[in-house]
């Protein structure tokens, strides 16, 4: 990437309120503000990081955005998927450069950008062509038009079934995701991932009914909290606001049909080495840790 803006590129420039603008440059062009204009060839040849005038002397920083920045400030057809949980669902899925993902519905493209950006190759399904067109034209604005070779977009209602199969890993964003689970089951590899975005907790718990009933297992709910924090001199507290809610992040593991090679039986088998039921407790067993239980604690 050259160190310096190029006409063509989309920039962001924040004000000195840290109001974010994203802007395409262009020759010739202006970004107009409310103290006059800024010429886009100011900004064309210089470095990121650059701080330009307008007309008027109001100051503004150019930087190239980053993918939560275009995130929210992409044209969007759908409600997009927040960053604070785009990157938790990469970790989540443990998704890998090169992994084979499903993903449905695709919305504004945002979690498929994100896919995308981690190294992955993705198969979508989308109900709606005009979203799925939004979809890819954000995917392309963003990662460049070579980044469509890796993205296989379809437009069809996901609940009828998966054609392609042996994938790596499933990432859903569709409201009735447990219609998917029987299907989810051929399309992943034994171990594949799964993970479902759901913005409440009933259809969470249908899913996770819908899970225990099927060949996954390892299944967890998270819900990512994000607090901002003011910094100004003495003044030091967290902000007045945050966005209190967004979803739901559930991932389980399709497992390995009972009776297959090397089973090593139902892991929650009582005696079995290691079940505690206490996840903390359960990792300092693999570590070879005594864990600090809180009344022992001083
Ligand atoms: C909230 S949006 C997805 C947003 C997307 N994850 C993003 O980050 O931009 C949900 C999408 O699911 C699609 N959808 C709903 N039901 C579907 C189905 N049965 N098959 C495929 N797509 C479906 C909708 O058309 C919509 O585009």
């Amino acid at each position: 990437m050259s160190r310096h803006f190029r006409a063509g590129e989309r920039i962001l420039l924040f004000d000195s309120k840290g109001r974010r603008y994203l802007v395409t440059l262009a020759g010739g062009g202006e970004f107009h503000t409310h103290s006059g204009p800024v010429d886009h060839d100011v900004l064309i040849g210089a470095p990121e990081g650059t701080t330009v005038r307008s007309s008027r002397g109001a100051r503004y920083v150019a930087v190239r955005p980053t993918l939560a920045e275009v995130v929210l400030k992409m044209p969007r057809g759908a409600q997009v998927i927040y960053p604070k949980d785009l990157g938790p669902i990469l970790i989540m899925a443990d998704v890998f450069p090169g992994a084979r993902v499903f993903e449905s519905g695709l919305g504004s493209g945002a979690l498929s950008m994100t896919l995308l950006r981690a190294g992955a190759v993705v198969t979508g399904y989308e109900l709606r062509e005009d979203f799925a067109a939004r979809a890819q034209a954000n995917v392309a604005g963003f990662l460049g038009p070579e980044a469509l070779e890796r993205y296989q977009v379809t437009v069809r209602d996901a609940y009828e079934g998966i054609d392609e199969q042996d994938f790596d890993r499933m990432v859903l964003d569709l409201p009735e995701p447990w219609r998917l689970v029987k299907a989810a089951e051929s399309a992943l590899r034994p171990g594949g991932i799964l993970v479902s975005y759901l913005p409440t907790i009933g259809q969470v718990s249908t899913l996770r009914d819908t899970l225990a009933r099927s060949g996954f297992g390892m299944a967890e709910t998270v819900e990512i909290l994000q607090r901002g924090w003011h910094v100004e001199g003495q003044s030091v507290r967290p902000d007045h606001r945050m966005v209190a809610h967004t979803g739901f992040l559930t991932s389980a593991r399709l497992l390995a049909p009972a009776g297959s090679e090397g089973d090593p039986g139902d892991p929650g088998d009582p005696g079995d080495p290691g079940e505690t039921g206490d996840p903390v407790e359960a990792l300092d067993a693999i570590d070879g840790v005594e864990p600090a239980r809180p009344a022992e604690q001083g």
